[in-house]
């Protein structure tokens, strides 16, 4: 049965819920340096999920031990408390995003993606009302009640549904999945920009400007990491993006994974050359090291007229430890120069090294994409699971950590640490170019 796995590997008093143990193999981790982590046994794997996005910087003590030293004499401030430490790194975060956008905004702290997503989701309903939220087919914005409301996988909101908010699903930006799709090419065709554009009309069942029950919020991923490593065709979002504001609805820009330089330019909106209200991210922001979210809005969604004071709080959401690390994660980005091109030079050599792998196992590998320090092997079937799994063991010295999703059981996701270097990623190559070899030895005809 799927998504049963062996129990054994669950302590007694362990959740077995817990997505660490829907693997048969779970190392525990007890080291980590650079690019690679130690389990308790001595085996060495290399991380190229980067702690699911988290670790663009890889792991690195002496983040922790420098926001360690900043957050020294800090008070444990409750959350409805300021502080001039707060008050700085709120002003740092904004010009991450009005630097880029060109105008004015607010930032907003929060505990992690879902709540950060939430939290955007409650700007954009104080300024038009609670009401429908339009997402594409893939998307993936967290496991919250609200958030899983937006997910596309069902499985999400099995256990914790929020059943009161309307959500329409655009068809998928997803070339192998869009019924629209001209196969022939990757780009999108004026069937798929016509079938994300349609909404707002009394023919499409989804109200727009003329109707009282309307759309609030449009919300998009620049890359659909969960949903499979999608990159949508840049005119789709253009139109999907100038559709919803035509039809009044604020444009959310989930950027909890694809921020900072994941997929290239600090934001993933950036590829695309679209431009939201309010802007979503996490994972970049402290490596790894506590957990926080940041939501950007531009003036004058959260000012005190449209967002007035109470309607946001979290007990932890100030709390000098997450400060501090981000504090410190945002002089490493500051500090590190050149890090467009150094993540351009890695989309290439991811580029040629999957490149490989696709002519070397033509029968499992359909192909292979790489965009900014993210890339994926799409392969045949739904191999990615069991892949993944041999990743883990089938070197004798090396393991390899890759992700795969539920939403995209063909999909290899690719995302290591941004400072992965060449002779890393040789490795890479190495342990999948091996784990293919035993896929495709245990398929019917191997
Ligand atoms: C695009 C995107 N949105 C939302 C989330 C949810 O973030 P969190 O797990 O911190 O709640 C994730 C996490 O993987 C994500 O990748």
């Amino acid at each position: 049965m799927p998504g049963v796995t062996n129990a054994a590997a669950v302590p007694p008093f362990a959740g077995a819920g817990n997505l660490i143990y829907r693997a048969t193999e779970v190392p525990r981790f007890v080291r980590g340096s650079g690019c690679h982590l130690e389990s308790d046994d001595g085996r060495r794997y290399l991380d190229a999920e980067a702690a699911n996005g988290t670790l663009a910087l890889g792991y690195d003590a002496s983040i922790l031990q420098e926001a360690a030293r900043r957050c020294l004499d800090l008070p444990a401030l409750p959350s409805f408390c300021e502080s001039p430490f707060r008050l700085g790194l709120l002003e740092r975060l904004e010009r991450l995003f009005s630097g880029v956008l060109g105008v004015p905004g607010r930032v907003e702290l929060d505990l992690g993606g879902a709540q950060g997503m939430e939290t955007a989701l409650r700007i954009a309903f104080s300024a038009n009302g609670p009401g429908t939220v339009v997402v594409f087919e893939g998307a993936f914005h967290g496991r919250s009640g609200v958030t899983s409301m937006l997910s596309a996988s069902p499985r999400y909101r099995e256990l914790l549904a929020a059943w009161g908010l309307e959500v329409v699903r655009l068809p998928s930006p997803d070339c192998r999945t869009c019924p629209h799709a001209d196969r022939s090419s990757d780009r999108c065709g004026t069937g798929c920009v016509g079938a994300v554009t349609r909404w707002g009309s009394e023919l499409s069942g989804v109200g727009g400007t003329g109707f009282r029950r309307k759309v609030s919020a449009f919300v998009f991923e620049a890359v659909q990491n969960v949903g499979g490593m999608v990159v949508p065709d840049p005119a789709l979002l253009r139109a999907a993006v100038d559709h919803a504001r035509a039809q009044g609805a604020v444009v959310i820009a989930d950027e909890i994974f694809t921020g900072m330089h994941r997929v290239g330019p600090r934001w993933g909106f950036e590829l695309a050359g679209v431009e939201p209200d309010v802007v979503v991210t996490s994972k970049g922001l402290t490596n790894g090291g506590a957990a926080l979210s940041a939501v950007w809005a531009r003036e004058p969604l959260a000012d005190a007229d449209h967002y007035p004071p109470g309607s946001h709080s979290s007990t932890f959401v100030g709390i000098p430890h997450a400060l501090a690390v981000a504090d410190t994660v945002l002089d490493r980005w500051e500090e590190w120069r050149t890090v467009r091109d150094d993540v351009e030079l890695l989309a290439d050599g991811m580029r040629k090294r999957l490149a490989y792998l696709a002519e070397a196992h033509p029968v499992l590998v359909s192909r292979t994409d790489a965009t900014g320090g993210t890339a994926r092997i799409v392969l045949t079937g739904p191999h990615a699971p069991r892949l993944r799994q041999l990743c883990g063991t089938v070197h004798p010295r090396l393991g390899l950590l890759v992700a795969s999703t539920g939403m995209a059981p063909d999909v290899i996701n690719i995302h290591p640490p941004l400072v992965i270097t060449p002779e890393e990623l040789d490795a890479m190559n190495e342990v999948l170019d091996l784990a293919l070899g035993a896929v495709e030895m245990e398929l019917p005809c191997g």
